[in-house]
């Protein structure tokens, strides 16, 4: 990718003598040893080059990806003093104490072949993590071989805390805590059309709860005091039968949820149920911890230095963006641009893309799902443009009709911009079939992804939608970070939409040259350490296994239905077939406020209100609802103490 490097500038490299051997253009190996160890020594206390990237807090750097090994001594000439606090107990020395380098491996030893910021920033990585092995999903996994008290955990609690490499929970462990899968095969690609349908039609069995008989009195009678502790059908004899013949392995929600500080609060005396995951979610420990490992160890402005310290923040957010590009399995990080959030990506796509190929007559199509986010830029782009917004209305489950689509889009129609989950139904949107459609039709199709990421595999050349948006703070991240996605031939032929620094390549008096993409739509300081912090994030999820995650909060989900549905008084909105997270719903005799309040008397969190998406809860004739939103980390007995809370106010109307 083309990294803007003012470093280049600083730093000339011999091109012509490389050793026989080298692809053309490498600076020879003495060149190389000579820079590095300059700046390596230059580095304060530092003897060796750091063993690895930790890039975005786990993933393969952008360097560890490129093709050229340098030779060992222009890393392993400068070894730190034996003894020295620098020196791991038995490997190379690493230049942080107490962390050594497993024996044979060489540090440093993918060198960029041709960006002198990489040359520049080898010594300079984190050095926590080593690249271990090829573990789960493809992805490389990293072991902590010495866990210094500010070193990021990359796996946490639910991973294992001991520097061990993290395996998939097995059949055989973490029996006697959390949820399981029951009756699916955990190898199987999870997609919501595979799994019981809500509706929810799914027996209790089906994901191993109490059979109807028990959830029937639940629903006519008060449970006044819900079950602590442990799930009430722990002991069902059905549900360990299923234990002991499933092959497939637990979820491990105890664990998980040990990952997440916040979970302890106790809130009015209670311990806190977070349920307003759609607005925003908790984060884990790894994630906190990288971004106090990034502002302690390689807080720099990025891509505009040539110290030690530029090369690492730069090398922890370039990595991210990597992280951010498997994470999506973009094609190439030119592709994944950062930006505060959702919001601020689809504004990039309306006010760059949008400005150059929307005119007057064309049409615009969004569904009446849709947050303000993805309302609000295409009415002021229609409006500056005298465009016209075009609306996918919905069915009475919420789920989008693609008839009344199909009808819809003409050779007028420039660009389709649909969510691919309901922040306020939980409706999943089949975006897919809805971004060929657009394509057959000549238009661009953008996908919202800000409630779908955390809930299940996206993958955007399958989508093949022209843009892809989320926010890193709905997936586990911090806030104030996110990304679009765009294909690369779409990126190439937009304009900048905002100007200054780090977006150019040369600025006179009388013109401005651009970089190219993800540069150009990255004007001034971005948002480094939350790059950083999205990228641990991702790494996180990834290790939990998004199916897993999706799996385990579907059925989640149908047993949270299956409970509310029955309370007297209870209306959910928003009952598509295919749901995520959302579980939508007012309740006779209350205004959703009273609701929420009355939840959060007892520690439970909950989103009262409009949603940021008045017009799909105004065609379901309500201007408010109660919004629980499940994420991987809750759990049944949660679920319970929110029903009985429900149950409560509905006796007493
Ligand atoms: N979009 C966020 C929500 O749905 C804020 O609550």
């Amino acid at each position: 990718m083309s990294i803007p490097t003012p470093i280049a500038k600083s730093v000339t490299l011999p091109q012509a003598d490389a050793p026989a051997g080298l692809p053309a253009g490498l600076p020879d190996a003495a060149t190389l040893a000579r820079l590095a160890n300059e700046f390596f020594s230059s580095v304060p206390g530092s003897a060796t080059p750091a063993a690895a990237s930790m890039g975005s807090g786990g993933g393969e750097s952008i360097s560890a990806a490129l093709p050229f090994t340098a030779p060992a001594t222009s890393v392993a000439s400068n070894p730190a003093p034996p003894g020295s606090p620098l020196a791991g107990p038995g490997g190379t020395g690493t230049g942080v104490p107490g962390l050594s380098l497993p024996q044979g491996y060489v540090p440093g030893a993918n060198l960029a072949p041709s960006s002198p910021l990489h040359v520049l920033s080898i010594g300079n990585r984190a050095p926590a993590l080593v690249p271990h092995a090829i573990a789960h999903d493809g992805v490389p996994d990293l072991v902590q071989t010495v866990a210094p008290a500010m070193e990021p955990r990359i796996g946490g609690a639910a991973l294992g805390a001991e520097p061990v490499e993290i395996e998939r929970p097995s059949a055989s462990g973490a029996a006697t805590s959390g949820y399981y899968f029951l009756n699916e095969d955990v190898d199987a690609p999870y997609t919501h059309r595979d799994a019981p349908k809500p509706g929810y039609a799914a027996t209790p069995e089906s994901f191993g709860l109490p059979g109807d008989d028990f959830l029937r009195s639940l629903a006519s009678e008060p449970r006044s005091t819900p079950t602590s502790g442990a799930y009430y059908f722990a002991d069902d004899e059905r549900k360990q039968a299923s234990y002991a013949k499933s092959a497939h392995p637990p979820f491990d929600v105890n664990a998980i949820r040990r990952d997440f500080p916040i979970l302890q609060e106790r809130v009015n005396g209670r311990q806190l149920v977070w349920f307003d995951n759609a607005a925003t979610t908790q984060k884990p420990q790894a994630v906190i911890d990288r971004l106090a490992y990034f502002y302690a160890h390689e807080n720099s402005n990025i891509h505009r230095a040539a110290h030690a310290i530029a090369g690492r923040a730069t090398d922890a957010y370039e990595g991210a963006r990597e992280t951010v590009r498997r994470f999506l399995n973009a094609s190439s990080t030119e592709e994944i641009i950062f930006v505060r959030g959702t919001t601020e990506g689809i504004n990039l796509v309306a006010k760059s893309w949008g400005v150059k190929n929307v005119g007057e007559g064309d049409e615009i199509i969004v569904s009446h799902l849709e947050h303000h986010a993805n309302i609000v830029p295409w009415q002021q782009l229609a409006a500056e443009k005298g465009a016209k917004l075009r609306v996918i209305p919905v069915d009475d489950s919420g789920q989008v009709r693609l008839d009344e689509y199909q009808r819809m889009l003409n050779g007028r129609t420039k660009i389709v911009s649909l969510t691919q989950v309901s922040n306020a139904l939980g409706t999943i949107v089949p975006v897919q079939e809805i971004v060929a459609m657009a394509h057959r039709a000549g238009a661009r199709a953008l996908v919202d992804g800000a409630q779908s990421v955390s809930h299940m595999r996206v993958d955007v050349q399958s989508i093949d939608a022209d843009f892809f948006v989320f926010s890193g703070h709905k997936i586990f991240g911090p806030t104030g970070i996110g990304a679009v996605y765009g294909k690369r031939e779409v990126l190439e032929d937009m304009p900048p939409w905002e100007g200054g620094g780090n977006m150019i390549q040369d600025v006179t008096f009388e013109r401005t040259v651009f970089q190219g993409p993800p540069s150009r739509f990255e004007a001034g300081t971005g948002n480094i350490a939350d790059a950083v912090g999205l990228g641990a994030a991702l790494d996180y999820v990834t290790r939990i296994g998004i199916e897993n995650i999706g799996r385990y909060e579907h059925d989640l989900l149908a047993y949270a239905t299956h409970l509310l549905r029955p309370v007297p008084g209870v209306r959910l909105i928003g009952t598509a077939d295919d749901k995520a997270s959302v579980l939508s719903f007012v309740l006779k005799g209350y205004a959703p406020e009273e609701v929420g309040r009355a939840l959060n008397e007892e520690g439970i969190a909950v989103r009262s209100g409009h949603h940021c998406a008045q017009p799909i809860l105004r065609r379901f004739g309500v201007e408010a609802t109660v919004r629980p939103s499940l994420a991987f980390y809750n759990t049944c007995d949660e679920v319970d103490r929110m029903i009985s809370v429900v149950r409560r106010l509905a006796v007493r109307r």
